[in-house]
């Protein structure tokens, strides 16, 4: 061989060992990529509940890193802030809608037809506004508020009478989402406080709550609670009234009781409206904080919104599997 030849053999040799060697480099980078990117969201890709199809997030690793977060704290930091209607009870069942805590007074003996009609009215008014992706919340304030207006008027003028709200529930389609049992007994046995924040009707909500067995001494409801006057008839409403979109100042009304959980700095949110997103603002000390979202209503025109705001956003599901996988995981 001359020693062009040589030189040539020499050059192409080590150019495939360098070829060689270089694709050993990127295939190892590639590897450990794709590891690393696979591990920053190892929990919730081995969660079984976080494969079902109805739910969905915008950002894996942000809803991995909140919940490594609220594992490390576990039972001693946590607390569980949540609306009712439509959150905790369901919002349909087996295709039929469920009713909110102010619907089951309306469809009771309580009222009389000519009320029933008229609180149905406002509700198909209403609860479209409620809901319209195309109104901002300012917007909907004032429709929503003369809602709440219109309503407990009606309710008043109605005399209703506190001992025949046990039977009306009892006899209402009342109905808790799947998996609410284990939801409450699980907080209820780790000592996790469980604020329940709700614009619907208190009597209603603890009456609904009580009959299922899971009223426990770790919740506390906040919400519309009727006054009754010495014959037990309802003549108004106590304090300051709590609606869809006022949820925002109920840490500041509720000082003393977020006070004393200071430190139960990480908070599990569940909500249904986009008003319920604001539900733990004022909150002192909060270090971590998944917000958890049932979207029942308006789905292709909501779920952008949602996706921006909630952290996680179950779609038109009736249970409580998710949250209950990540308490399982935390507790
Ligand atoms: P929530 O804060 O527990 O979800 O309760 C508020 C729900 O109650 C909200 O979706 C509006 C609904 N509502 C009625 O169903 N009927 C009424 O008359 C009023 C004023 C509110
Ligand atoms: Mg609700």
């Amino acid at each position: 061989m001359d020693k062009t030849a040589v030189v040539k053999v020499g050059a192409v040799a080590s150019a495939s060992v360098c070829a060689l060697f270089g694709g050993v480099v990127l295939a190892q980078y590639i590897f450990t990529k794709k590891k690393k990117a696979g591990r920053k969201t190892k929990i919730i890709e081995m969660m079984l509940e976080f494969q079902k199809k109805t739910v969905h997030f915008k950002d894996p690793e942000r809803v991995e890193d909140i919940i490594c977060g609220l594992i490390k704290g576990g039972a001693a930091k946590l607390q569980i802030i949540t609306d009712f209607d439509m959150t905790l009870s369901k919002f349909s069942n087996n295709g039929k809608r469920c009713p909110t805590c102010h619907n089951i007074i309306d469809n009771s003996k309580m009222v009389t037809e000519e009320c029933r009609k008229k609180l149905l009215q406002l509700k198909d008014t209403y609860y479209p506004i409620e809901i319209d992706p195309n109104l901002t919340i300012e917007e909907k304030f004032p429709f929503i508020v003369e809602w709440y207006f219109k309503s407990h008027t009606l309710l008043i003028e109605q005399r209703l009478q506190k001992d025949k709200l046990p039977q009306s529930v009892k006899e209402s389609d009342a109905c808790l989402r799947e998996g609410y049992e284990h939801f409450f007994d699980t907080l209820q046995k780790h000592n996790v406080p469980m604020f329940i924040f709700s614009a619907g009707l208190g009597d209603v909500l603890e009456e609904i709550i009580r009959q299922a067995g899971v009223y426990h001494p770790n919740v506390k409801v906040v919400s519309n609670f009727m006054e009754f006057d010495e014959h037990g008839v309802l003549k108004g409403f106590k304090g300051e009234l709590i609606h869809v979109y006022n949820k925002h100042d109920g840490a500041l009304k509720n000082t003393e009781y977020f006070m004393q959980l200071k430190d139960n700095c990480n908070i599990i949110l569940l909500g249904d409206s986009l008003g319920d997103l604001n539900m733990a603002d004022g909150v002192p000390n909060v270090e971590n904080i998944l917000k958890i979202g049932f979207l029942n209503d308006k789905v292709e025109e909501l779920l952008e919104k949602y996706l921006d705001s909630y952290d996680i956003v179950l779609v038109k599901d009736d249970t409580l599997e998710v949250p209950n996988s990540i308490l399982q995981k935390i507790l």
